[in-house]
């Protein structure tokens, strides 16, 4: 059922990256007063991300541009790093979970910032700037190696597929009508625009969800 507190448009807004964002963070085994990152924090899944892991009683760190800075802020991130002036691989932070939605640092980057019985979850298993025909290969690539990493050190590279569930779709309708979620919409686009929001979105640089009101 959609929640209350929240408008359809923004109920539109939840099922895949909302599922994307809980059931990643699940595989991350988050424990309070952990200390998560999300990389890629303001897109559709990552404003989900960062709102699921305060709700369990993480320790964020937000990754964006910064444009955005205000932004992830505004939704609960405690520790915010603007990729455009510093690579969060090559700081001294160490993190239990990484939540990966980017994936442009190679794994040694990745290990390097993850403590030794860190979890990196991987979402965006493409990488950036992947080009379609290009992200079946990465990916089978990616899952090669974070599979083979996983299984030599204690170190681990979680990689899983968004599945529909109706359970998890009432968890994140309880957190919205809680008060402790709340949809990212950067845009409402009408039905005549949808190639518009389209194009927008392959860019890569959404804020939040763009949603498609049908009138
Ligand atoms: N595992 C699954 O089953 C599953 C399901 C759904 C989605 N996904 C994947 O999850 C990923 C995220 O999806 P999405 O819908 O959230 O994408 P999105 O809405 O397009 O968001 C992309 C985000 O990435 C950020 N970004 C771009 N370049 C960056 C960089 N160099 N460093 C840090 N952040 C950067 C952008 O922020 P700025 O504007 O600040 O650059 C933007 O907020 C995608 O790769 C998608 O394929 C996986």
């Amino acid at each position: 059922m959609k929640p209350s507190s929240i408008s359809f448009e923004e109920a539109a807004a939840v099922p895949l990256a909302g599922l994307t964002a809980l059931q990643g963070l699940r595989e991350g085994k988050i424990q309070p007063g952990q200390k998560v990152l999300v990389n890629g924090a303001t897109g559709g899944v990552g404003t989900f991300a960062v709102q699921i892991a305060k709700s369990l009683g993480a320790e964020v760190t937000a990754v964006c541009s910064t444009r955005n800075l205000d932004l992830v802020r505004s939704i609960g991130a405690d520790h915010v790093i603007d990729y455009t002036k510093e690579d969060f691989t090559k700081t001294d932070q160490r993190y239990d979970v990484i939540f990966d939605n980017v994936c442009n640092h190679s794994f040694s980057e990745r290990r390097r910032v993850l403590n030794p019985k860190g979890i990196c979850v991987l979402a965006g298993m493409g990488g950036a700037g992947v080009k379609e025909g290009q992200a079946i290969g990465r990916i089978a690539r990616n899952l090669f190696i974070a599979r083979g990493l996983s299984s030599f050190t204690d170190q681990k590279f979680a990689q899983y597929m968004t599945k529909v569930s109706k359970q998890d779709l009432i968890m994140l309708g309880d957190l919205i009508q809680a008060g402790k979620l709340r949809p990212v919409i950067e845009r409402t686009y009408k039905l005549n625009d949808a190639p518009e929001a389209l194009r927008h979105l392959d860019q890569g640089h959404a804020r939040g969800k763009v949603v498609i009101a049908v009138e």
